[in-house]
């Protein structure tokens, strides 16, 4: 199989001008990274979804620049074709535009990441302009922000009300002005989505927001069924590892306990 081409900002532009929808998956590993990079995903999202999936927080509120860069590293040494995209964490860009172009750069430098995310429409615009002038290229994200759970209160489907479809068509705009490359458009609902897809030079990349958008993301354990038991609507369970692990777990766990382990092919004689 003759290797893929690096996949860039531009060719991910590019996508939806040629009508080829994008296909995107979050990692926080070598070895996801490595995977992902041989089903050809093309975005690699390093999510700070990885707060609440891997590292037990409540809310990715409390996710660092320290735990970002270190799972950004971690998928850089993959040295996949897909783009790296690394999510900046809350109050890592809502300082100044310096801070936001200062910790940017630590993403691509330090972190190996070809490109930053950060959460925020019309508010973030002159941010995601600083970081692309500083040549970092941007992933806008709109609707459900998940780092606003301090001021929303809990996790919202957006474009229900006018108000709410005004402001999404305001941050859409702002987003695409501001130079970003792409946008995710979380948790809004299909048809206000397929709008903004539509009123958008850039593309659109959906989760929770139909099958309108240019392309679509989701959390890689969510959709692996890592988790168990509960799954929000809009992830689709692929496969259940939660439950082959915990049968394998259980498995070597009675195999010990009864002297069934190691065996002799297991063993140095
Ligand atoms: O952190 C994350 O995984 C994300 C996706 C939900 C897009 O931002």
């Amino acid at each position: 199989m003759t290797p893929r081409k690096k996949i860039t900002p531009k060719a991910i532009r590019e996508r939806k001008r040629k009508g080829r929808l994008i296909v995107a998956l979050t990692a926080a590993d070598f070895i996801t990274a490595r995977l992902l990079d041989d089903a050809a995903v093309d975005i690699i999202l390093v999510g700070d979804s990885v707060g609440t999936t891997l590292l037990g927080y409540e809310s990715t509120v409390p996710v660092t620049m320290r735990d970002m860069l270190h799972h950004t590293k971690a998928v850089a040494r993959a040295k996949v074709s897909g783009l790296v995209v690394a999510d900046m964490p809350f109050g890592s860009y809502h300082q100044s535009k310096a801070q936001a172009v200062r910790n940017a750069l630590r993403f691509v430098r330090e972190g190996g990441a070809d490109a930053v995310k950060l959460e925020g429409g019309l508010v973030q615009k002159a941010t995601i302009a600083a970081i692309v002038n500083a040549g970092i290229p941007v992933l806008g994200h709109i609707g459900l922000l998940p780092q606003s759970i301090l001021q929303e209160g809990g996790y919202k489907v957006q474009g229900r009300t006018e108000a709410q479809v005004e402001a999404l068509e305001r941050d859409i705009h702002a987003v695409e002005e501001a130079g970003a490359f792409a946008c995710v458009l979380e948790y809004i609902c299909a048809p206000i989505a397929r709008k903004l897809t539509k009123m958008t030079s850039i593309p659109t990349i959906g989760i929770g927001s139909g099958r309108h958008c240019d392309g679509q993301v989701l959390v890689t354990s969510d959709m692996l069924g890592l988790q168990g038991g509960f799954a929000p609507r809009a992830v689709r369970r692929y496969a259940e590892l939660g439950k082959e692990m915990k049968t394998a777990f259980e498995k070597f766990t009675k195999d010990v306990l009864k002297g069934k382990f190691p065996g002799k092919e297991e063993s140095f004689e």
